[in-house]
């Protein structure tokens, strides 16, 4: 088939899932929903149109752009970006997927096109995107790519590494995905949370919630989700620390909320100062009830190596078991690097279910067009 009967164009966020605009929407969430499919050999990470739209809708923190590539009106690429409001403003994140039968016809090449040119008339120089690569993917012999940290690699063949270093992009580094069957050994982890409970007697204790941060904590929950945003290793990726307050903790719990899901959060409080030092999050949808994720989890510098980490891990994955019994597996992301986090996942259950390349690409400073 020629090139020239595929279509590219904008693709606006809809009011709604109504009507053909909302039609639009819906088939290219579902476009990315069977890419995703395709790729892990499960639906895991299917996320509903309603759910995507909730989460595309404009607002002070991100900026949203889709592009559909269209053969007649079949939906057979998209190309979504996001840009960052209040802080990385260099930054612009883009996710290109091409529907696999209309590969390797320029059609993944096109759309990036679009979206990089509307970063770069938005003042960003820098693009990042990430690829998935499920466990299956590494193959004796196969030449793996080797990310810039030195920890990870991604297979070099794979459609998605050859499509990010043909554009130009650099691979940064590589996360590892990790997953464990839940609900959890009930037995291991009270042991787990029962013996650093006995560490941090008189130091440290629990704070709980779900769904709501407290409002006596939300100042100090910010500072932590603030300190989330550059604590983690990110290698060479262009990322300055998030601007984080009140209102902003208050944004994701809503959105979270308008997108149908629910979490559950565990900090941890220092006793003699009445300080939150460090926080763990878990996130469900009850429209992929099986599936729970694992979100930020960080201990303030000056509190490491008292097994808080531990502790909050495992006292939150208790609260699993309770609150949303249907959960039969936890996903985490990590960096390669990471290897105090690693190694809390090992002990908790996980186990590696692949590797999310992180990819950079350097765009060239333009006057910003508005
Ligand atoms: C990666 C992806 C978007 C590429 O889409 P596409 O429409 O096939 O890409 P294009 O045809 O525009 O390819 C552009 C260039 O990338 C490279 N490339 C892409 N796929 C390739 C493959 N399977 N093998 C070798 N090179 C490939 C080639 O250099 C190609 O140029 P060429 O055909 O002139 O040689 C598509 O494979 C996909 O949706 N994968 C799953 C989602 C994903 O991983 N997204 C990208 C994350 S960075």
């Amino acid at each position: 088939m020629p090139i020239t009967s595929i279509t590219i164009a904008p693709l606006p966020i809809p009011e709604s899932l109504a009507g053909q605009a909302g039609a639009d929407f819906t088939a290219s969430a579902e476009l990315a929903n069977l890419v995703s499919c395709l790729l892990w050999g499960n639906n895991d990470f299917w996320v509903s149109p309603a759910a995507r739209l909730e989460g595309s809708r404009a607002n002070d923190y991100t900026a949203t752009y889709l592009w559909a590539a269209r053969d007649g009106d079949r939906h057979v690429g998209r190309a979504l970006l996001e840009l960052s409001l209040q802080d990385n403003e260099q930054n612009g994140y883009v996710f290109v997927a091409v529907h696999p039968q209309y590969r390797r016809r320029g059609i993944g090449r096109r759309l990036l096109a679009e979206a990089e040119a509307l970063a770069g008339s938005r003042g960003r120089t820098t693009l990042q995107s990430w690829s998935e690569h499920p466990v299956g993917f590494k193959m004796e012999g196969q030449a793996m790519l080797q990310a810039e940290t030195g920890y990870g690699s991604a297979p070099a063949a794979s459609p998605a590494v050859r499509f990010a270093t043909s554009s130009g992009f650099q691979l940064e580094q590589v996360d590892r995905c990790s997953r464990m069957p839940i609900p959890a050994d009930a037995g291991r982890l009270i042991g787990q949370v029962e013996s650093a409970a006995a560490r941090a007697a008189g130091s440290y204790r629990l704070v709980e919630w779900a769904d709501s941060c407290p409002p006596e904590y939300l100042d100090q929950y910010a500072v932590l989700r603030q300190r989330m945003s550059t604590d983690a290793p990110l290698g060479e990726l262009d990322y300055e620390e998030e601007v984080w307050d009140a209102v902003r903790v208050r944004h994701k719990e809503e959105n979270l909320k308008r997108m149908n899901g629910r979490s559950l959060v565990v900090a941890v409080q220092h006793a003699p100062t009445g300080d939150l030092v460090g926080h763990t999050v878990l996130e469900w949808f009850p429209e992929q009830p099986e599936v729970v994720y694992q979100e930020d989890t960080l201990v303030l510098r000056a509190h490491r190596g008292h097994r808080l980490g531990l502790w909050l891990k495992a006292r939150n994955l208790q609260r699993v078991a309770e609150s949303w019994p249907q959960g039969r597996r936890l996903y985490t992301w990590n960096a390669a690097e990471n290897s105090h986090m690693l190694d809390i996942n090992l002990a908790l259950g996980f186990a590696p279910a692949g590797d999310e390349a992180a990819w950079q690409k350097k765009l060239p400073a333009r006057p910003e067009a508005g």
